[in-house]
């Protein structure tokens, strides 16, 4: 069985990267090619190289805000590495339609909340806010508008009593190390039907 080749982009600490690169062994459909980075400093690069993967990272700042120009080298990794599906975990940067477009349907991205609810940040703070019961995250297909696109899996978590935005994004955390292994193994194996959990 030849596998799909999986680059993954990451921004922090990279546990969502560590979860999904543990589940790609045995009759997984795919395999990580490359951890990539906006920032060399990403606690995630070290432990990408630590698991003997690849690792790159393209730092945007020297790019001034000129989002094309960054993306052009950063797409030039990910080409390399050969990767058929990019998966975005916990990537702080907002990517353009023309970087989007050439990862159609085949790029995934994890966000902290049950979408379409709370796009963009501090999503565990405004679930609280809006006096919420239930939270959670999104596995979703990347289209050019930001945290938008086919729904390929959603979690959910209770908000508790008391809970502060910390205490409720170390819950929803647990979640998206179970979520996005199960649907990248599902995507992988050409399924996009949404995953289910809690
Ligand atoms: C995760 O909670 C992820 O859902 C979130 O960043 C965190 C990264 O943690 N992503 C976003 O907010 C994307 N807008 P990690 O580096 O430990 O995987």
């Amino acid at each position: 069985m030849s596998h799909k080749k999986v680059a993954i982009l990451v921004s922090g600490g990279g546990s969502n990267m560590v979860s999904l690169v543990a589940s790609m062994t045995g009759d997984h459909p795919a395999r990580p090619c490359l951890v990539l980075s906006n920032d060399a400093e990403a606690g995630g690069l070290k432990k990408a190289a630590a698991a003997g993967i690849a690792i790159a990272a393209v730092d945007h700042r020297p790019f001034d805000g000129d989002r094309a120009a960054f993306e052009a080298e950063l797409v030039k990794p990910i080409l390399e590495a050969g990767a058929d599906i990019v998966c975005l975990a916990g990537f702080m940067r907002v990517l353009t339609a023309g970087f989007v477009s050439q990862f159609e349907g085949r790029m995934l991205n994890i966000h902290p909340s049950l979408l379409p609810k709370y796009k963009g940040l501090h999503t565990h703070a405004r679930a609280l806010e809006a006096g919420d019961v239930a939270h959670g995250c999104t596995v979703h297909e990347v289209t050019p508008r930001l945290d938008d696109g086919p729904i390929l899996g959603q979690a959910r978590v209770p908000v508790l009593e008391n809970d502060t935005p910390d205490a409720l994004a170390a819950r929803v955390l647990v979640q998206e190390h179970l979520l996005y292994p199960a649907v990248l193994r599902r995507f992988a194996a050409g399924d996009k039907t949404p995953v289910q959990l809690g």
